[in-house]
């Protein structure tokens, strides 16, 4: 029902819009964002900058993975023909799910930018498709890594996407930061070395776990260090 409404209803009289921001607003949370006006349309803008400090603009490709309504893909500072957006539903260049995109891509990209479905097994599959098509120096860039409270954790928003945090911090020779800002935005940089590792057994742990066992864990930073991250220097 609610992807009827977002396929036929315009957003602005899209109910199921209106519940959600209801619902976001007497959520209570275990932890705060950085409280400084910075969301992952900042990072990833900044990526695409250090991209073309590197190599001529016209080369800087980005691809992102669920698109909805174009809030972060229509902001991208690149020509249309150089970027590509996936999404079943709604928004982007390519209307299909990110599987059946990778599963016929022959495009390399610097910024890649995952937020289609949050789940676990669909934003690990994400993740590990996007190393086979990063260009050297590029970087994937991951919305909702950080969930605040059990209701942020459902598939209306965050998801379990935190899993896939986890098992980042956890792979082999990948460097990964979360900004703690805009729901947590994962800044994952590889090189020829790189292996994601799903850890085991993490696809049944709770929400309580992430609370009590991962979170304090997790390589969480301030805007700050994200964006030295982003440029090179952290
Ligand atoms: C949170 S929204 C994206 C928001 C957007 N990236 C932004 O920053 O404003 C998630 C989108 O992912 C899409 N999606 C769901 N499953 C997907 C899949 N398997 N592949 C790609 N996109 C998917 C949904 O249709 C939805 O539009």
């Amino acid at each position: 029902m609610r992807n009827l409404f977002r396929l036929f209803v315009p957003l602005i009289l899209n109910p199921y819009y209106y519940i959600k921001k209801i619902k976001k607003k007497s959520i209570k949370n275990f932890f705060e964002y950085d409280s400084k006006p910075y969301n992952r349309i900042s990072l990833i803008s900044l990526a695409i900058n250090q991209v073309i400090l590197k190599k001529k603009f016209e080369n800087c490709k980005y691809l992102e993975i669920g698109c909805f309504d174009n809030k972060a893909f229509n902001t991208i500072p690149l020509p249309f023909n150089q970027k590509i957006g996936v999404d079943p539903l709604r928004g982007g260049t390519h209307r299909m799910t990110s599987d059946e995109f990778f599963k016929n891509n022959n495009l390399y990209f610097d910024v890649i930018f995952i937020d289609g479905l949050h789940t676990y097994e669909q934003c690990s599959k994400d993740v590990i498709n996007s190393i086979k098509f990063l260009n050297k120096d590029g970087i994937i860039i991951l919305h909702d890594m950080l969930p605040r409270s059990k209701t942020e954790e459902t598939q209306e928003f965050s998801g379990d996407v935190w899993k896939v945090a986890v098992d980042l911090s956890k792979s082999k020779n990948i460097e990964f930061v979360i900004a703690n800002v805009d729901q947590g935005v994962g800044l994952v940089k590889i090189n020829e070395n790189s292996i994601y590792l799903r850890q085991n057994g993490i696809q049944d742990k709770n929400f309580e776990d992430y609370k009590n066992l991962y979170y304090k864990n997790l390589p969480s930073v301030n805007i700050e260090k994200a964006l030295e991250f982003v440029k090179g220097n952290l």
